[in-house]
């Protein structure tokens, strides 16, 4: 890869932001009310050095739902309870080539969700979080685990949340799906229910460079020097965010940003760019995939423009 000279990252993040801001495009999440409401005008974009340093653009502060990106945190931390050959075994390490919410994908795999990173796999996942049988003990674990790797804590949007579970229809039939195939490991309503939770997080552009940072610098935090998991699961994690992290449109991200990245409903991007650094864009409005318009926008113009790529 390119070497990255900082000054130069500087200016691009700048930049980005300014060409980005006024591409219009795509529109807020609707199926879920709480995200309907949001400001689509709002835009940010954040990136977090090994230095701990972060290079910041826009409302890089403001709190957002995290959505689907709490899947590759859920995915650490079971990685971390469980090992990398028990999760491949348990949930796997694969694309679907469908849309994050597909019962189609459940159904083609029999038995297997695929990846942590779809709806399927990421309700597996928190099935799986240990202690079993304990919800509260689970919750803690999934917020400290969130709160490590992003250097601070995360708070729970408790209106998102009740909009999301009034509107869950989709993901209860997943979930019990997966109990018809044997793939949920504790109670099913329960592991619905932290899944819908740990989704309806509040967290910042900032927040979410500091996390992607800490997955690209081999588990240690750059802010809080804590190290937060195993460096040996570094490759794994930043895998299977290579592999799924734009569901069906993975393929086409990968070839035009050369990063690994995953995006959520909420309209944040985390990007990993091992060794280098973590990237966060959050904006609203969606493509007809559930990708932030501008959020992808700014990453690939970023990766382009200083001719990065981990190809
Ligand atoms: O499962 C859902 O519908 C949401 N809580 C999360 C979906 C999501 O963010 C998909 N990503 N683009």
């Amino acid at each position: 890869m390119n070497k990255i000279k900082i000054d130069d990252l500087r200016n691009v993040v700048k930049e980005a932001y300014e060409k980005v801001k006024g591409i219009q495009g795509g529109k807020n999440a609707d199926y879920i009310p709480f995200l309907a409401k949001i400001d689509p005008n709002l835009f940010g974009i954040a990136v977090c050095l090994p230095t701990g340093e972060v290079i910041e653009a826009g409302d890089t502060n403001y709190v957002f739902g995290i959505e689907s990106v709490s899947k590759v945190f859920t995915a650490v931390l079971v990685l971390k309870q469980y090992g990398a050959e028990e999760i491949l075994n348990k949930i796997g390490a694969d694309a679907t080539g469908l849309p994050f919410n597909s019962i189609m994908a459940i159904l083609l795999e029999k038995d297997h969700p695929s990846t942590p990173l779809v709806n399927a796999g990421a309700i597996t996942a928190d099935s799986m979080v240990k202690p079993i049988g304990d919800s509260e003990g689970k919750w803690s674990a999934i917020i400290d685990n969130m709160a490590a790797l992003s250097g601070s804590e995360l708070v729970l949007l408790d209106e998102l949340y009740k909009s999301e579970t009034a509107t869950n229809f989709n993901n209860r039939s997943i979930a019990w799906l997966l109990k018809n195939y044997n793939r949920i490991y504790d109670d099913p309503d329960m592991s619905l229910d932290l899944y819908t939770r740990q989704c309806s997080m509040g967290v910042t552009a900032k927040q979410l460079a500091i996390a992607g940072c800490t997955m690209a610098n081999d588990g240690l935090n750059p802010v809080t020097q804590e190290q937060v998991f195993d460096p040996e699961l570094a490759p794994k994690i930043t895998s299977l965010v290579a592999t799924v992290g734009f569901y069906e449109h993975t393929g086409d991200w990968l070839y035009t940003s050369g990063i690994p990245a995953k995006s959520g409903v909420g309209g944040g991007v985390i990007g990993i760019m091992p060794g280098a650094f973590g990237i966060a864009a959050f904006a609203p409005p969606l493509d007809e995939a559930g990708n932030s318009v501008k959020a992808q926008a700014a990453i690939k113009y970023i990766t382009q423009k200083l001719k990065l790529n981990i190809f």
